[in-house]
């Protein structure tokens, strides 16, 4: 299968982005599209290293301008990966392709900002990694992949995150690699994975 290009949005230090770029090698898709809200590590990164990287500030025509860089580039897939900003309706209704996001906790439990603090805050022993489908909700659409991580006893939130991002960037990849191989399927909020294609 030729691999899929794919577009990752971002908005602050692109760890994400950096481990979805060093896993395509053996994986089926290729970043060919990086947009960031501002300037920020994500996109410098990006410029650095060559790829097409754009920045896009929030206005009246940003959903324009991503969805004609999305096919310029013929991206059939977007993963958000510490993108601040939602979606917009407009976005979601004109990109035909999946979009992925990717949240430090074990959602519905803790969406938002800082999730990796409010579980400490919150007592819980057992937190996590979801990587779910973008709907216009906040944090909110059908889950793809999760997995649970065990809070340590008087761990403090950076040392929680630093555990929480070796996971995302372990999982991200394998989560985009279902998605452009369309080895899912979904029924309301229930996301089947299905077993890889015989070649
Ligand atoms: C990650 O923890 C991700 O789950 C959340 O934002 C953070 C982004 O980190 N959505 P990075 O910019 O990829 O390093």
């Amino acid at each position: 299968m030729r691999p899929r290009a794919v577009a990752v949005l971002a908005s602050g230090h692109g760890s994400n982005l950096e481990a979805l770029v060093h896993a395509q090698a053996r994986a089926p898709y290729r970043v060919r599209l990086v947009i960031a809200d501002r300037e920020c590590r994500a996109l410098a990164w990006a410029r650095a290293r060559g790829l097409d990287a754009r920045l896009v500030p929030p206005g009246p025509h940003a959903d324009a301008t991503q969805l004609c860089a999305m096919r310029d580039a013929g991206v059939g897939a977007v993963a958000l990966a510490g993108y601040l900003r939602r979606l917009s309706p407009a976005f979601l209704a004109g990109f035909a392709g999946p979009v992925l996001n990717i949240h430090p906790s074990l959602l519905p439990s803790f969406p938002g900002l800082h999730a990796h603090r409010q579980a400490i805050a919150h007592g819980v022993k057992v937190t996590g990694v979801t990587i779910h489908f973008v709907d216009e909700g906040l944090d909110s659409g059908p889950i793809l992949l999760q997995e649970a991580v065990a809070v340590r006893e008087g761990e403090t939130p950076d040392e929680l995150l630093e555990r929480l991002h070796a996971v995302e960037h372990r999982l991200y990849p394998q989560a985009l690699t279902i998605v452009v191989e369309g080895r899912y399927a979904t029924s309301g909020r229930q996301v089947s994975i299905l077993p890889p294609r015989e070649e």
